[in-house]
């Protein structure tokens, strides 16, 4: 078959993604990055219904609430979806049980390298097992524990983040790993044109947060998108640590109120930890719930002055709510346009 310009990038970009699509069983290796209370059935299934990844947050949810947010999640899709755990979370193996029980076939662990035994059991029930890695130290142990993939995240992304950028992580991990196991590279994508560039650079395809948690199908709070309709990549600032004492882990979101009481909690938790009413692990998990309990707030009650509204610097790129399925038909287009001109 001979193929026309737009065909060929077309065809170029299915190719490129291929080994993205053939791991995760979808269309195109778009994934849709777990948001806690947004990435519930609604979105997952609107992502996997569109041809992308859809990924379930389980966040602090008990293994029942876990249960039925799979089984409804079913009901409203028989295309693949994901599930993504957080390592700390106290009940963590039988969360994973739950996954199995519903033969859900990738698990992505989020916050912290896997904790002893928790590779094994994802895998022993033939899920496939996604991690995050941070540095290419890491990456490269987590894939000789027997992790299936990366998803090589850097700071421009929302919610928690590292202290690196998405390009230089993708530059120092991608030459070394992209050929080993698949890599998906997250953080600050808005555009196709950059989903075509990480390709290039050797990633099985990408993941986005920001840019779905607007969609038409997100049960997001109405003042909590209409928040990221009128913010810029700048609004969009990292938490500060204030007490060196206390390691946090920094979280992205657009500056507000709950920027300043974030200040004071961590004042109260490390006064709790110097009294010795709290050990560090203690002191850590308070910070944890503080920052579940104000997306809630924000997402679900659309307090947008005293809850988080964790966002990515991409935010800019978010201008109105669209159906899950025009903004990939969007990122795909602008990926095939701009892998077009550099065939011309
Ligand atoms: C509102 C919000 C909540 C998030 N919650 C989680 C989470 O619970 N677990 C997780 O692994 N990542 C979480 N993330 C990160 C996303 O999964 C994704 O990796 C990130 O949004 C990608 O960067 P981007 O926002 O620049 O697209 C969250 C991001 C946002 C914006």
């Amino acid at each position: 078959m001979v193929l026309n310009g737009l065909n060929m990038t077309h065809a170029k970009l299915s190719s490129l993604m291929a080994r993205g699509t053939e791991f995760f069983g979808c269309e195109t290796a778009i994934l849709c990055g777990a948001m806690s209370w947004v990435s519930e059935r609604h979105l997952v299934a609107a992502i996997s219904n569109a041809g992308g990844f859809g990924v379930i947050a389980c966040g602090a949810m008990t293994p029942e609430l876990l249960d039925a947010e799979i089984v409804a999640t079913k009901a409203l899709t028989d295309k693949p979806f994901g599930v993504n755990l957080i390592t700390m979370h106290p009940l963590l193996f039988d969360l994973i049980d739950v996954c199995a029980k519903h033969d859900v076939g990738h698990v992505v662990l989020a916050g912290g390298l896997p904790p002893k035994g928790s590779i094994e059991a994802i895998k022993a029930k033939g899920a496939k097992l996604i991690c995050f890695a941070p540095a290419l130290a890491l990456a490269k142990k987590l894939v000789r524990s027997g992790v299936d993939a990366l998803v090589v995240e850097g700071m421009e992304a929302g919610g928690h983040i590292g202290p690196v950028a998405t390009s230089v992580l993708a530059q120092e991990i991608l030459p070394e790993m992209g050929s080993q196991v698949p890599v998906f590279v997250a953080g600050g994508i808005g555009r196709g044109e950059a989903i075509a560039a990480y390709l290039e650079m050797g990633a099985a395809g990408v993941q986005l947060g920001t840019r779905f948690a607007c969609a038409s199908e997100s049960i997001a709070h109405p003042a909590f998108k209409k928040a990221f309709f009128r913010a810029s990549a700048r609004d969009a600032v990292a938490s500060v640590q204030i007490d060196p004492r206390l390691p946090v882990i920094p979280v992205r979101a657009l500056k507000n109120a709950g920027t300043e009481a974030f200040t004071a909690k961590q004042r109260e938790v490390a006064n709790l930890l110097d009294s010795g009413a709290v050990d560090m692990m203690e002191a850590q998990l308070q910070i944890e719930h503080y920052w579940a309990g104000a997306l809630r707030k924000a997402v679900i009650d659309g307090d947008v002055e005293g809850g988080s509204l964790m966002a990515g610097q991409s935010v800019g790129m978010v201008t109105k709510e669209e159906p899950v399925a025009d903004i990939i038909a969007q990122l795909m287009a602008q990926a095939a346009d701009a892998l077009e001109r550099r065939v011309a």
